[in-house]
Order: structure tokens, then C-alpha cells, then sequence
């Protein structure tokens, strides 16, 4: 892809751009990221999200910092250190980081720069062909459930934004929905809206919306009636750290609507590239970092008015106080298979062991 992606690419200078996920679907604009500290603020206030594309854009600010560390190997560390505790719960973050330093770490200083960028490039390439054996193995597996349903057409149900915006080039979550489309296959999205900062209102309804793909957005409490009446199809949401005892931490909610799915019997897969395991980790509930991002983010509302002016909006009265987990913990024993670049395997330590034995 030489550096080349949907939602960041490298320009003739160098530099990062990075399309602002804060804005979208109202604005479609670009953010130019230079240095360290663009980098760190970009990730940190949302201008980039998902697991996927804070891991690229990290691993092009270890290549930005190390423009501005001159072979300086200890700055080079220190910098590298803000950007990976730029945000605590997606390891994507931290292992696209640490990649990188491992290869710093052992090249001669004159070379650093450019073996530092193809480094990040290669991240991003790996992540573009993992999406596209995810898609493959989702589609198929998708098939699989609407021919056991009896159905011509499969309804989805999806929670926050696991599209191109989030990995590249496809995405995890709506990779396999990408693949159905290609394949003729009708296919409907039901997206969470995914309060409080609305990533399915915006970004997957956004992206859905510009690949022609069926879709209705529903207030994230509407799932487990949709589940009820039949209405729903299978379930599929992506990640941000899976243990090795295959518990899930993704958006805030995800818990629910797994809980939601087991009770009506309809499968709860979950998409990611195997740079989304941490396998120092068995147990997710107790273990994952979850973040806690600030107050306004639920007090107010993002959009645009009846003038096109996008704004915010206050939505809880002056005096009440907020709370702001950015994520929760999806069991194992909720998840009916992971779906990864090397297949689908269940969310079990005996099985994630097995399909991961030559890494582990
Ligand atoms: O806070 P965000 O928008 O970065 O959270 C993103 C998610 O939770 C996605 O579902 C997750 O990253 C999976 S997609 C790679």
C-alpha cells in the first residue's frame, strides 16, 4: 500500500494525515500530524481512534519522533514512551510501539529514520491483509448462519465503529460485511449508536452509508428487543484487548449486547488481528486497564443544528455528575467464536493457546 491508507497515509513530506474522526460524518477534514506531541494529542482527544489506527498512527509518531531524535536512542525511548501511554485499553497502542522500538533498538543510527518508516508501513500492510482473511472467514461464517436460518438476506447487529476508520483497509467487524456485499449478498446493518460519543451513529453509519450497505441506526438500548422478535441474526463487534482466556474489552456496551445475544441464542462473534491478543493476560475482567475518559463526553451531545452548524450540546442538568468508562469486559463464556486473520477459533484459553502455539 507504500504508506497509503483510508483513513491515514504518509505525504510527500513525510508527514502523518489523518482523517479527524471527531467531526465526521458532518465535516471531512484531515489533520496533519509532524511530531511526538501531535501524535500523542491526536490519539489522546480522538482525532484517530480504534484499536487498528492508533496502533498505525503510533507506530508512524515512533518514525515522526525518531525525525526529531537525530539517532539519539535514549530521547528516541522517552518519546516513545508518551505515545504508547497515550491511551491505556487498546495493546494495540503499546505492541505497534514496541515493534518499533525493538527494531531502533538494534539499527545503526544514519539508517534509523527510514528503517523506522518502513517499519510502520509494514505494520499498516499487515494489518490491510489480515482485514482481508478476516473478511473471507466473517463472510463465510455469515453464510453459514443465514442458510441454518432459513433466510435470503442476513441482519447484522454491530456496536461502535470496527470499519476502515478503525483498522485498515477494510476494518474487522465490517470486514466480513464488506465481503457479503461483494459477494451479492443482502445484507442489513442494525448500528448501535454507542453513547457517549456516538462512533456507530457517526462512523459506521457513515461508512455504511458511503459503500451503498443497508443500515439503521437504533439507540443502544433497542438490541435486545430487535433480538427478541427474531430480528437479528447474528452479532459482531470488534476489539481492544482479548485475553489469552479470550475475554473481550471493546466499547462500552459491548458486555450488554453479548449478554443480550446468549439469552436469545443468536451468536456473538468478535473480529481482530492477532496484534489485538495480550497474552500476558488470562483473566479480562480483572486485568484489562479500562479507561476513563472525562465527563463532558456524556454531559453533552455532538451535531449538527438546523443551520448545518455543527456544535455541542449540554444534555443533564448543571449539577449532576458524570461517569465515563470507555470500555467494558466481555466474557469468554458470552463469545461464540473469535474470527482472526488464521480463522475462527473459540474464545477459550485451550483453544487461542492452539491456534497461537508458534508465538506463544
Ligand atoms: O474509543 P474508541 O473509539 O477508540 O473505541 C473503539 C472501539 O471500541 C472499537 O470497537 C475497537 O477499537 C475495535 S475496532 C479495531
Amino acid at each position: 500500500m507504500n504508506g497509503k491508507y483510508k483513513a491515514l497515509w504518509l505525504n510527500e513530506e513525510d508527514n502523518l494525515v489523518v482523517l479527524d474522526q471527531r467531526v465526521l460524518p458532518f465535516v471531512e477534514k484531515t489533520i496533519t500530524i509532524t511530531n511526538t506531541d501531535e501524535c500523542v494529542e491526536a490519539i489522546k482527544n480522538m482525532t484517530v481512534r480504534g484499536a487498528g489506527v492508533i496502533g498505525n498512527t503510533a507506530a508512524f509518531g515512533v518514525f515522526l519522533a525518531s525525525c526529531e531524535c537525530d539517532g539519539d536512542l535514549k530521547l528516541l525511548e522517552e518519546k516513545a514512551k508518551l505515545i504508547r501511554s497515550s491511551r491505556p485499553t487498546a495493546v494495540n497502542l503499546m505492541w505497534a510501539v514496541d515493534r518499533m522500538m525493538e527494531v531502533a533498538r538494534v539499527i545503526k543510527k544514519d539508517k534509523m529514520q527510514e528503517r523506522l518508516k518502513q517499519e510502520a508501513i509494514k505494520i499498516c500492510d499487515e494489518d490491510c491483509k489480515a482485514t482481508e482473511k478476516i473478511a473471507n472467514f466473517g463472510a463465510d461464517i455469515f453464510e453459514e448462519i443465514m442458510k441454518k436460518n432459513g433466510k435470503k438476506e442476513i441482519n447484522v447487529l454491530t456496536h461502535c465503529n470496527a470499519g476502515w476508520l478503525a483498522i485498515v483497509d477494510s476494518g474487522t467487524a465490517l470486514a466480513p460485511i464488506y465481503e457479503l456485499q461483494k459477494r451479492g449478498i443482502k445484507v442489513h446493518v442494525w448500528v448501535d449508536e454507542t453513547r457517549p460519543r456516538n462512533q456507530g451513529a457517526n462512523l459506521t453509519a457513515w461508512e455504511l452509508e458511503k459503500s451503498g450497505i443497508d443500515h439503521t441506526v437504533i439507540a443502544d438500548n433497542t438490541g435486545g428487543h430487535l433480538m427478541q422478535h427474531g430480528l437479528v441474526d447474528v452479532c459482531i463487534t470488534g476489539a481492544d484487548r482479548v485475553s489469552l482466556g479470550g475475554d473481550v474489552a471493546n466499547k462500552i456496551g459491548t458486555y450488554l449486547k453479548a449478554l443480550a445475544a446468549y439469552d436469545n441464542n443468536i451468536p456473538f462473534y468478535v473480529a481482530l488481528p492477532s496484534s489485538t491478543f495480550d497474552f500476558k493476560i488470562i483473566d479480562g475482567v480483572k486485568e484489562i486497564n479500562i479507561e476513563i475518559r472525562g465527563e463532558d463526553e456524556v454531559k453533552t451531545i455532538r451535531g449538527v443544528d438546523e443551520k448545518g452548524q455543527y456544535k455541542g450540546l449540554q444534555i443533564i442538568p448543571n449539577n449532576s455528575k458524570a461517569l465515563n468508562y470507555g470500555f467494558d469486559v466481555t466474557p469468554s463464556r458470552l463469545i461464540t467464536g473469535l474470527i482472526t486473520e488464521r480463522g475462527i477459533c473459540k474464545a477459550d484459553i485451550k483453544n487461542i493457546q492452539n491456534m497461537y502455539g508458534d508465538i506463544l
